[in-house]
Formats: structure tokens, C-alpha cells, sequence
């Protein structure tokens, strides 16, 4: 015989196993959701970028609607919405392409990194000299060669292989900014304490304290795009930090910091202190965190958060869009806030969203 207390216990069971049962199909509901959004809901083509550079995303969005160049439409987004900078450097702050941030030597060098969600393919190039579009090397190195990243002088030699055209990236604007810095005292730098160079003795005295990172300083295109097919892809170009150390790469082309995409989950990319922001893979971060379940917004406001927990003056931004088409950014040290450009099938036009405390 079974007791009241029991039959009551074996009510609560079932209760609660088809509480189970319940919550168990909301939350694969809520997961195929997150996964298995159809298409029609997301308004593809969906292309973001950093800061106002507007024409660049204008053009990633056109190339993605009339299809593309290649199958790899997303891709074709992003090479083409970045070459726009690469080709239009005082249309983006001179932080992108030629004419702009030149080294302790006055050398303008430039850094860049694509990456295709649906493989994961990913191919860069760091510090390459005298080749104005860096993003389609990086596209090359990509797909005519089993190697992730090729620098320097070497990077050049590839690109000119592959049919790209050697200029120069100084003009007499970064020789000019070359001359005041120096006649200014080679102020500011990135170096730690007094040094010898090849520039010569700088002394205490003549140190910046700390580097100056900034809106024009630093910063760069980043972008993702994810096209009509539900494809993901994310891509950076950057000429760097001004008066960095010859040498020195940035993190545009470190993949999982400069950019990062996952085609089930979405992409990330980020801009801004790349020395400091490279050592937390940021985008990757935000895209695994946008795989848990998380908003594109969560996900960035929480990785900004991580940041500023170790580098409290660092300045930044990042931006990420999920594969339900869902933005978010965040951003930190950055006086006037942060602007990023947005265009999906729902808009006429491309428009600047500036967010700020
Ligand atoms: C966009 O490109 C057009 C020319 O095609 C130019 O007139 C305009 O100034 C550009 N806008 C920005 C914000 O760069
Ligand atoms: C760029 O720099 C190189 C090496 O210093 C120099 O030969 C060249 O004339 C410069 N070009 C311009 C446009 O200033
Ligand atoms: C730089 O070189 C000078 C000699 O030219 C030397 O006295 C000094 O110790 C050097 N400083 C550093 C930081 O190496
Ligand atoms: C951050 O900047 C403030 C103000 O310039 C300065 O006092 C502080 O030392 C800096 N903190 C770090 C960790 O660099």
C-alpha cells in the first residue's frame, strides 16, 4: 500500500520531472533559436565596422548584395570594404593604409588579417612595407599558401610575387610629421627607460612617461560580415601605432585579437591599445561568449570589463554581430565614445552608431 506522504512524494517527482521535460525543451527551443534562426529574420547581407569610416562599410555591404566576386561573398565584403580605407587613408584618419603612423624611421608599415568562419581559414601579413592593400595580401597569403602570417620585408616580396604593386607608403604628410617629431624630442615613444638606437641617445629627460594612445594615434578597421548565405567572415587593416619601435606588430593581423568569426556563432573585431589589447584574444573571447548564449553587447562589455581590470588606462574598442544579426560593442578610455558603422538589408544606408557612457 502506498502511504499519502508517498503518493504526495511521487506527485512532486513527476512534477518536477516534467518541470524537467519542460524547461529542458525551452532551452533547446532557446538553443536551436540561437543556432538555427532562418535567414529572413537576420536581414543578410549584415556587414560592421569600427569607427566612421561609413564608405567602407557602403562598399562591403554593395559587394555582398550583388553577390560577391568570388563564392566567398562575405569574404569579398570584407576585402573590398577595407581596401575602400586602404585606398582612401585620409577618409580614415590616415590609420589605415599608406600616409600614416610612421615609425621611429619614418616608415609607414601596415599590418592586416582575413579570416573565413566556415573553415576557419585565416591569412595575415605583419609589418609589410611599400604595398598599399594590405587586406588582399592577407587574402593571398590565405589562399595560395598553407602559412597563417608573412612580415616584413618577405611580406612584400610575397605581395609583389602575387602581382601587387610596390610604392611607397610615406608621403611627404608622414615626412613632415617625421621631421616635427623629431625636432620635438622624439616625444612620445614606446620605449620603457632611456635606450641608445640607431636614431641616437634619448636620455630620462627626454622620455614620455607613458605612450600616448588615442582616437588618432591608434586605431584601425576592423570588420565583420556575414552574407545572404549565413557565411561569416572578419577582416582588419591598420598602418599601426605612430612612432612604434620598426618592428613592432600590431594586433590587426594576431587572429583571435584583431578579428575573430565562428559561422555557427557569429564575429568579433576589435581596435584601439593593441599591444595591451592582444594579450586577451579579445575578439575570440567575446565570439566563445557569444557561443555560450551570451548578446554581442554582454559579451563586449564584459571583455572591455576584463581589460580595464589589468589595464586601466587602456583605450579600445570592440564590436561583434551573432548570427541572428544582433550587434553589440563596448568600448573604454575613449573621451567621446566610440562610433561604428552598421548596414543590413533593413537599411537604406549605412548609418554611425556612436555609443557613450
Ligand atoms: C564617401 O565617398 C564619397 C565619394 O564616393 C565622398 O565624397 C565622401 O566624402 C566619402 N565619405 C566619407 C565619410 O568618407
Ligand atoms: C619615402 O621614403 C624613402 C626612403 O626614406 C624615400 O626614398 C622616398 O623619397 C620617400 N617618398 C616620399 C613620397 O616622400
Ligand atoms: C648609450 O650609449 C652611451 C655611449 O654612447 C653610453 O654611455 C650609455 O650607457 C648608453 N645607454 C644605454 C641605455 O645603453
Ligand atoms: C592611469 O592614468 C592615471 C592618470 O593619468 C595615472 O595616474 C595612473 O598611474 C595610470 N595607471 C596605470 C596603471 O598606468
Amino acid at each position: 500500500m502506498i502511504g499519502r506522504e508517498q503518493q504526495g512524494k511521487n506527485v512532486i517527482v513527476r512534477a518536477t520531472l516534467l518541470l524537467f521535460i519542460i524547461m529542458g525543451f525551452f532551452s533547446m527551443m532557446a538553443y536551436l533559436h540561437t543556432y538555427n534562426t532562418p535567414a529572413q529574420l537576420l536581414h543578410l547581407p549584415i556587414v560592421i565596422n569600427t569607427w566612421t569610416f561609413i564608405n567602407a562599410t557602403r562598399v562591403a555591404y554593395r559587394t555582398m548584395q550583388s553577390g560577391g566576386v568570388t563564392e566567398r561573398i562575405a569574404l569579398d565584403g570584407i576585402e573590398k570594404g577595407c581596401n575602400w580605407c586602404e585606398a582612401h587613408p585620409d577618409h580614415c584618419d590616415f590609420t589605415v593604409g599608406y600616409g600614416g603612423s610612421p615609425n621611429e624611421w619614418g616608415q609607414t608599415t601596415l599590418d592586416a588579417m582575413v579570416m573565413w568562419g566556415p573553415t576557419r581559414e585565416v591569412g595575415a601579413v605583419g609589418y609589410m612595407k611599400r604595398v598599399k592593400p594590405a587586406i588582399s595580401v592577407a587574402r593571398k597569403v590565405m589562399e595560395r599558401t598553407y602559412h597563417t602570417i608573412l612580415v616584413g620585408d618577405e611580406a612584400t616580396t610575397f605581395a609583389v610575387e602575387m602581382g601587387f604593386e610596390e610604392e611607397d607608403l610615406n608621403t611627404t604628410r608622414t615626412a613632415e610629421m617625421w621631421r616635427e617629431w623629431k625636432a620635438a624630442g622624439r616625444k612620445p615613444n614606446f620605449w620603457k627607460g632611456p635606450h641608445n638606437s640607431t636614431q641616437g641617445v634619448t636620455k630620462r629627460k627626454e622620455m614620455n612617461e607613458k605612450p600616448e594612445f588615442g582616437r588618432w594615434n591608434h586605431d584601425t578597421i576592423g570588420m565583420v560580415a556575414i552574407d545572404q548565405q549565413g557565411n561569416v567572415a572578419c577582416g582588419v587593416s591598420s598602418n599601426g601605432a605612430t612612432w612604434k619601435i620598426p618592428g613592432r606588430v600590431g594586433d590587426a593581423p594576431i587572429v583571435g585579437s584583431g578579428a575573430y568569426c565562428e559561422n555557427e556563432v557569429g564575429g568579433a573585431a576589435e581596435t584601439g591599445d593593441g599591444d595591451v589589447m592582444m594579450r586577451f584574444s579579445p575578439s575570440n573571447r567575446v565570439v566563445q561568449m557569444m557561443k555560450g548564449g551570451m548578446h554581442p553587447k554582454e559579451a563586449c562589455e564584459r571583455m572591455v570589463a576584463e581589460i580595464l581590470r589589468y589595464y586601466p588606462n587602456c583605450s579600445g574598442a570592440i564590436i561583434a554581430v551573432n548570427k541572428q544579426g544582433q550587434i553589440g560593442a563596448a568600448y573604454m578610455n575613449l573621451p567621446n565614445g566610440f562610433p561604428f558603422c552598421l548596414q543590413n538589408s533593413n537599411m537604406k544606408d549605412a548609418a554611425i552608431i556612436t555609443i557613450k557612457d
